[in-house]
């Protein structure tokens, strides 16, 4: 039966119907239908959408397209993103969130809400090392990013909250040259612009170099820039490598700037007995951005931004004439005024249920579980005559690519390799460039993966390359 077919029953029996046959198709068949833009075009003008009817007969059919030629990002062969699979407690809270629809801004309009994510803060600040500090909900890594960004300018020139950039003197941030492109961005939403961003080089691990940094920051402060931010990551977006935390904290001491980690990614290992290791240092940080949507795999979005001198955010976030909507500040129930929305989403119910539901032995035990496979992937990887491993792995990025015949371009090759599988509908896994080289960039993250289908991918993978290589064979 379709999910179109159902139109006897209430759009909410329906939807539960819908969720249940999805639930079961998801992580199976193709990980994708794949049709070209304009073929997917055709498809969606096909549609009798016979608007204004009110009737549900278009809506279930625009419902079975959507899912029907949506990505199956649950699939156990989908490898593609930082983010992958569906736990059903977090899929309810996130229902039930749609279904209460409130903001967070203030206790007046979300008071369960308010408790709850006031309550999961808490937890997550000891367990990320910000006991004392605070946190915040964002909308993900890239808005963390930014707002730690605006609370480093602020903590160093105050006077920018009524003057603005005018009157500051030249400024400089420090990166690594693998760090996220959300600090880009950050650099020139804040207005201070991509020239006064340094990318320090990385070892062959992926890793800042901190002399070099140590070095960048003397000739930023010998040009007669105030160096503002060093901004280090815990699972950088392509290798997974972490900076040297203890090292970074001790340089942005000596040359008195802001301390930011991006642990969007790999902030995670946080919940790991075994490898919380890798974040070794961060108590010297003065913020760090974590993406419970990420490794935990908690629906989209599920962001935080933790900071260690509580206030910090009201001294950025909390302006303006709020007498509308903030009726009673001297009590402080109200998270909006310390927040850079207004309307915000009421992200962390979902992860409440996730958390209640698995604890966090739970977190600990699926974290371990991506690190036991990733092992696997490199020593299938390292096994394999035909492929390589580009980069030592640190944590769930493994970096491979094939190598092909002699004459043929290795770049080309790969990345013919992967369209064709995904297209395929087989495997779904992204590609990535560590400098001029192409690699395959294989991210384990799905809860529900098992040891077969990381050997499957790799079958999957291998016997497309070999269609490539005849292919290619043929064309020469
Ligand atoms: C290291 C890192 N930081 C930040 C981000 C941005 O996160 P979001 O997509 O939640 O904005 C990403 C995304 O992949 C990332 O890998």
């Amino acid at each position: 039966m379709s999910r179109s077919e159902r139109t006897d029953k209430s759009p909410y029996a329906q939807l539960a119907d819908v969720m249940e046959q999805y639930s079961e198709e998801r992580s199976t068949g193709a990980v994708v239908d794949y049709q070209s833009y304009s073929e997917l075009q055709d498809k969606l003008k096909n549609i009798d959408l016979d608007e204004g009817s009110q009737s549900w007969d278009s809506l279930w059919k625009l419902v079975d397209t959507y899912l029907s030629y949506s990505v199956k990002t649950a699939h156990p062969q989908y490898f593609n993103q930082l983010w992958a699979g569906q736990s059903t407690p977090a899929l309810v809270g996130s229902v039930v969130e749609s279904l209460a629809n409130t903001s967070m801004y203030t206790y007046e309009v979300a008071p369960v809400a308010t408790l709850i994510e006031t309550e999961v803060l808490n937890r997550f600040k000891n367990i990320f090392g910000f006991s004392t500090g605070e946190a915040q909900v964002t909308t993900g890594g890239s808005n963390s990013n930014y707002v730690a960004l605006l609370l480093a300018l602020h903590n160093k020139f105050p006077s920018l909250k009524n003057q603005g950039l005018q009157g500051l003197p030249k400024v400089s941030v420090f990166v690594s040259e693998e760090a996220h492109y959300s600090m880009d961005k950050a650099m020139v939403m804040s207005g201070i612009g991509l020239d006064a961003l340094v990318k320090v080089p990385v070892d062959r691990t992926g890793v800042m170099q901190t002399e070099a940094l140590s070095q960048l920051l003397q000739e930023s402060v010998n040009q007669g820039r105030v160096p503002v931010s060093i901004i280090g990551t815990a699972g950088t977006t392509v290798r997974g490598a972490f900076d040297d935390f203890n090292a970074i904290g001790d340089i942005a001491k000596a040359f008195d700037c802001w301390f930011h980690i991006d642990g969007a990614w790999g902030g995670a290992v946080a919940f790991s007995n075994t490898q919380k290791q890798f974040l070794e240092g961060r108590d010297k940080a003065d913020s760090l951005s974590w993406d419970g949507h990420k490794m935990l795999g908690v629906p989209l979005m599920c962001g935080v931004l933790f900071v260690r001198e509580a206030g910090s955010f009201d001294r950025v976030c909390n302006l303006g004439d709020t007498s509308y909507i903030f009726h009673d500040g001297a009590q402080r129930q109200d998270l909006g005024p310390y927040s850079l929305q207004c309307g915000r989403r009421v992200d962390m119910f979902k992860m409440w249920l996730e958390y209640v539901y698995y604890g966090e032995q739970g977190f600990e035990q699926r974290i371990d579980k991506f690190m036991t496979l990733s092992a696997l992937a490199e020593g299938r990887i390292l096994a394999e005559p035909s492929l390589e491993l580009q980069s030592q792995r640190w944590i769930n990025n493994i970096c491979f690519r094939s190598i092909p015949s002699a004459g043929v371009d290795v770049n080309a090759y790969n990345k013919r390799i992967r369209e064709k599988l995904y297209q395929s509908g087989n495997s779904l896994v992204n590609i990535a460039y560590l400098k001029d080289d192409l690699t395959i960039r294989l991210i384990i993250t799905n809860k529900d993966v098992s040891e077969q289908d990381i050997e499957e991918f790799f079958d999957n993978w291998l016997a497309t390359a070999i269609t490539v290589q005849q292919e290619l064979q043929q064309c020469a």
